[in-house]
């Protein structure tokens, strides 16, 4: 195989990004079809993309046999059916986080890839990182000692689509933007969720309780981890001011500090000696090389028959820990994680 043939289901927000890498950027892939359960999302995306193999039914583009991988990123209930579909067809996956609904979907996932024998990589770009990379190298080597604490917000400009406002159908804001939160913070320091405690409350979107009664915009969730660890992650959509996605982390002999609010290289100074830069606008631009490097790692490891670095059990560790801080909203109880 020279180039991996790749089939993007879901063109919306994050979608289009993958789908771009993969056209303009990454030489050994080449995407070959697009679905999308909307005609009008469909065919401009097609358009934009010079993609002419368009399918409302991702049944009809993944019983394709001159394909090889799909990427999926549709509405988070819809993983399961579709990855689950994908991994029967023996198409390699590249999966949005969050990965599924619960851990019983993501094992129903695990197990048809596993079963099957195509391999699977969750969405978690910060993996790709530079400076998140950096600091998993300075807490791996030990030169700061051991990590007391960690401190994670992941903050949203805007508001995620409105399919995501239903929990029942996407666990809310901790799954649909702190789900990298989780995922980063048990990566980083290497170790399990033991328990969280969250609380949530809804500041600024008043409005949609009316049809979504457990809605809510911003949350703390206070987490301990199994080597005894302790974390917070604070999540806000949206936030306005941009996207936020620094990390802290708090070591015996020294501190790490990930990421920064503005984009880096432009900054003004004015005659009173203040400062101005922009701030990220958005995760596209917060994560853009990040996005390429997971694609990049996809087709390599299908290329080279190697096992992606971000699993299907990284993937329901997350939802896993999304699930318990949710409950933990619901109960305002601490949520032991087994
Ligand atoms: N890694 C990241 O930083 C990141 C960022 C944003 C979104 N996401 C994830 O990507 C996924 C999609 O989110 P989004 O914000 O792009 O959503 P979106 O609503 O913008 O796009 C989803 C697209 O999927 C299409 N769709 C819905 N059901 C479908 C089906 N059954 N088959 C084919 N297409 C279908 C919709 O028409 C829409 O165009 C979610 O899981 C989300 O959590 C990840």
């Amino acid at each position: 195989m020279e180039k991996v043939r790749i089939c993007l289901a879901g063109a919306g927000r994050a979608g289009m990004v993958h789908a771009k890498n993969v056209v303009h950027y990454i030489r050994s892939a080449v995407l070959v079809a697009l679905v999308d359960t909307n005609q009008k999302v469909l065919e401009e995306s097609g358009r934009e993309l010079g993609i002419k193999n368009l399918y409302t039914d991702y049944r009809e583009a993944l019983t394709r046999d001159d394909l090889e991988a799909v990427i999926i990123v549709t509405p988070t209930f819809t993983h399961a059916e579709i990855a689950c579909y994908a991994a029967k067809n023996k198409k390699h996956i590249m999966l949005e986080k969050p990965m599924a609904q619960s851990p019983g979907e993501c094992d129903r996932i695990n197990d048809a890839t596993k079963n099957n024998a195509v391999k699977l990589q969750i969405g978690f770009m910060r993996r790709f990182d530079v400076a998140f990379t950096k600091a998993k190298e300075i807490i791996d080597s030990g030169e700061l000692g051991r990590v007391m604490i960690i401190k994670s917000p992941g903050r949203g400009p805007g508001l995620p689509p409105p399919w995501a406002y239903d929990l029942s159908r996407s666990n809310g804001m901790l799954a649909e933007v702190n789900s990298h939160d989780f995922d980063s913070i048990r990566w980083l320091v290497g170790s399990d969720y033991e328990k969280v405690y969250a609380q949530a409350e809804n500041f600024k979107c008043q409005g949609l309780r009316k049809e979504y009664p457990d809605f809510y915009d911003n949350a703390v969730v206070n987490v301990r981890l199994k080597n005894g660890t302790l974390g917070s992650i604070d999540g806000t959509c949206p936030a306005g001011y941009g996207y936020d996605a620094r990390v802290e982390i708090l070591c015996e002999k020294g501190l790490i500090q990930i990421g920064d609010l503005k984009e880096p290289g432009f900054s003004q100074v004015k005659a009173d000696g203040t400062t101005v830069g922009s701030t990220f606008k958005s995760w596209r631009d917060r994560f853009k090389d990040a996005y390429l490097a997971e694609m990049e790692h996809f087709v390599t490891a299908i290329l080279n028959d190697n096992e992606p670095c971000v699993t299907g059990a990284d993937g329901k560790k997350a939802v896993e820990a999304v699930i318990a801080a949710n409950k933990s909203i619901q109960t305002d109880m601490p949520v032991e994680l087994a």
